[in-house]
Order: C-alpha cells, then sequence, then structure tokens
C-alpha cells in the first residue's frame, strides 16, 4: 500500500472530529506536519496520533518541504484561498474543506492556479462519497427515477448557529451562513444525483433574525461555541434562507435554518420523478418509493465514512492524475451557484441566464 506523506493545516473540529481518525484508519498516512496559528492545538494532535511527526505554527515551513506531497487545508473558510494558493504555488496538491472559499470569483482563481501548475485541488463536499449519495445517483442514471422534475431541500435545525460572532457569522471571514455553511452540502448533493444542470434562473431570500441581539440569544448548545465572541464580535449572515432554481433537469427547492423557533432538526432531500421518488434522510440512509408497483422500500446498505473515502480518492488522484467528482472543475458549478443566491438575496429579486 502506498505511503502518502502530506501537511495539515488547521488542526480544529473537522481536522479533529474527521480527517485526522480517518488517516488513523487509512493507515498509509504520514502527517509529517500539523499546523494551527494556535500550537496547543497542532500539539494535541501530534501527542494523540503517531503518525503525526511535527507540531508548527507557519504552514510555509511544510511547503518548503519537498517530501510533502499534498496539503490538507482545514481553517476557516476565509483562510482557504490564501493557504491553498500559497501550497499550490508551492508544487503541492491540495484537499480543501468545503466551501471552496468566500465568493467564486476566488474559487475560480483556485481552480485556474491549480489547472495550470496540473495539481489536483479538491473540495470538502463530502456527501459525494456518502453511500446512500452514490447509490442515489446511480439509480437516477439506471432511469429508476424516470424524470426527476423537482427537489426539495431541508436543511434546517432549531439551535445551530456556530460560534455566534466568530468566523462562522462574519461574513468577509465566512462567506455566508447558514446557505454557504450547509446548503454547500444539499445543493452540491442535488447537482451531482442530477448528473449535473444547466442553471437558467433562481430566486432567494436570506434572513437574520434570531441572534440580532448576540447576548440574548438563547441555546441549548452552540455548535463551535469555542470559536463564539458575542461581546466584540459580528452576526451579518443568514441564520434562515428559502429560495428556488430552476434548472433544465428539475426545478429545486429549498429551506435552510441554522436556527429557528421551531424545535425541530428537518435534514432530508427529496427527489420526486415521474417514476419514482426518494426521500434521503441527510447523513443516512433513504427511502425510495415506486411508482409502478407502489412500494416504497428503506435502503440497506454500510455507510462507510464518507471523509476517508474522500481523503483517499484525493490521495490516490494525485499518483493517477484522474480528476474525481470532488475534483474543483467538479464543484465549481455549486460555487457559482451559492454566489448567485447571495446575489438574488441582495438584489431582492430573481437572477436569470447570464446574470447567475
Ligand atoms: N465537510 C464538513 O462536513 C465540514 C464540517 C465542519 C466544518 N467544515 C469546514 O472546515 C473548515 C474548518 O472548520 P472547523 O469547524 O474545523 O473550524 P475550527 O475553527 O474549529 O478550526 C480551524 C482551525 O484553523 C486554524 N487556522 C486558521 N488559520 C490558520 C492558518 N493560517 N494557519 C494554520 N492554522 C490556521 C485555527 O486556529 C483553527 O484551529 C471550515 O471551512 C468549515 O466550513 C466542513
Amino acid at each position: 500500500m502506498k505511503a502518502y506523506t502530506v501537511a495539515v493545516v488547521g488542526c480544529g473540529r473537522i481536522a479533529c472530529g474527521a480527517h485526522f481518525p480517518a488517516f488513523e484508519k487509512l493507515g498509509n498516512v504520514r502527517v509529517k506536519y500539523a499546523c494551527d496559528l494556535i500550537l496547543e492545538k497542532a500539539e494535541a494532535v501530534k501527542a494523540k496520533y503517531d503518525f503525526v511527526e511535527n507540531a508548527i505554527t507557519d504552514y510555509n515551513v511544510a511547503l518548503a518541504d519537498p517530501e510533502v506531497t499534498a496539503v490538507f487545508v482545514l481553517t476557516p473558510n476565509y483562510a482557504h484561498y490564501t493557504v491553498a494558493m500559497d501550497a499550490l504555488r508551492a508544487g503541492k496538491h491540495v484537499m480543501c474543506e468545503k466551501p471552496i472559499t468566500v465568493n467564486y470569483a476566488l474559487s475560480k482563481e483556485m481552480a485556474d492556479e491549480a489547472n495550470k501548475r496540473g495539481l489536483m485541488l479538491n473540495i470538502g463536499v463530502c456527501n459525494r462519497y456518502n453511500k446512500s449519495v452514490e447509490l442515489l445517483e446511480e439509480m437516477n442514471r439506471e432511469g429508476k427515477f424516470g424524470k426527476i422534475y423537482h427537489v426539495y431541500c431541508s436543511f434546517r435545525d432549531f439551535r445551530s448557529i456556530p460560534g455566534l460572532g466568530g468566523a462562522f457569522t462574519t461574513k468577509a471571514q465566512s462567506g455566508g451562513g447558514a446557505l454557504i455553511d450547509w446548503g454547500v452540502h444539499f445543493l452540491d448533493l442535488i447537482l451531482y444525483v442530477l448528473g449535473g444542470a444547466k442553471l437558467q434562473t433562481l430566486t432567494c431570500d436570506t434572513y437574520s433574525e434570531m441572534a440580532k441581539d448576540m447576548k440574548a440569544y438563547k441555546y441549548r448548545s452552540m455548535h463551535a461555541e469555542d470559536t463564539a465572541d458575542v461581546v466584540n464580535g459580528v452576526n451579518d449572515v443568514d441564520d434562515f434562507v428559502t429560495g428556488h432554481i430552476r434548472t433544465d433537469k428539475a426545478s429545486i427547492s429549498f429551506n435552510g435554518a441554522w436556527a429557528q423557533n421551531l424545535d425541530q432538526r428537518d435534514m432530508y432531500v427529496d427527489f420526486l420523478g415521474d417514476k419514482g421518488g426518494a426521500r434521503l434522510d441527510y447523513g443516512k440512509q433513504f427511502i425510495y418509493c415506486n411508482g409502478e408497483t407502489l412500494e416504497s422500500t428503506q435502503s440497506d446498505h454500510h455507510i462507510p465514512n464518507m471523509y476517508r473515502m474522500e481523503d483517499i480518492a484525493f490521495l490516490e488522484s494525485t499518483d493517477t492524475g484522474v480528476k474525481n467528482r470532488n475534483h474543483i472543475d467538479n464543484i465549481l458549478e455549486s460555487a457559482k451557484l451559492l454566489d448567485a443566491l447571495y446575489r438574488s438575496a441582495e438584489l431582492h429579486r430573481e437572477l436569470r441566464g447570464d446574470e447567475i
């Protein structure tokens, strides 16, 4: 089994919760450098995993090391662009967490840089490696849905504003709120299952209602609580979003909420076809309804860890040179979609054709 020597930049929640455990399971990833601006975070992963060799705070040390062939960029959104571009310019392949970065224009620059240099640049829209999503994509190709005419998705939770006042809720650092943070997964997986789709028109409204007074925001637990700054921080992003998209295939409508005054968690995607339909329970299994037999079946399959699958697929692509489903070229369309949805909300009107 080939071993890969990599560097990890950003040793926060997604690094510790998903990628380091994935590397441990894979067994062939040598993390020569774990880097974080906060040295203790890098040191903590070094202490925990024997495959992590050095804890550093300046990622340029890793970029200067010819042994490092790939860099995992697991920083907050605002740092994706700079760290990924520096890594590409140093000749490293890059796996960058989602969203690509804070807007489409910078995302496109990242894609151009990678392609110009013949390097891989993959994006962590991990649902493309979720077994349920893979099966739905396959079923659509096999015609099990007939024509999918509409997709509805809900990504709404009760009290999940991450790190209120910190990087997640500061538009200049995150690019947006619930839509770019959660919607990126849902809209991207929909486009993937549809086999891509040409965007025709779209409209979107965004709201920031639940934490107008940050200090008064009531929550049971706040995702990314450790980065919250309700005293000096900023909250200028969407906590609720709704929209409608017309494509040359299906129309797509969605509602998303980081927080709402309903103690509900509604996370699902409905694919409505003229021969069959399916509800994907987000991150889990799905129910398929066959329009001819009127039978509904709950899918039943092992769901391997999607982070592990996306990481190994990325590393293998650095050898084969074959761009896989998470290559930035295949994700740019969903980045363009997010950008256009935010523009529609700002302009308070529908966008059409070339405006998108
Ligand atoms: N794919 C998923 O399901 C998923 C889930 C959660 C988060 N994410 C994405 O992962 C990224 C990180 O999110 P998180 O929740 O882990 O954030 P986090 O704040 O917990 O961790 C980010 C870390 O990056 C470090 N950092 C920032 N700039 C740096 C730099 N220049 N050099 C070195 N270290 C730097 C910070 O100190 C911090 O420890 C975000 O882009 C987020 O959208 C993806």
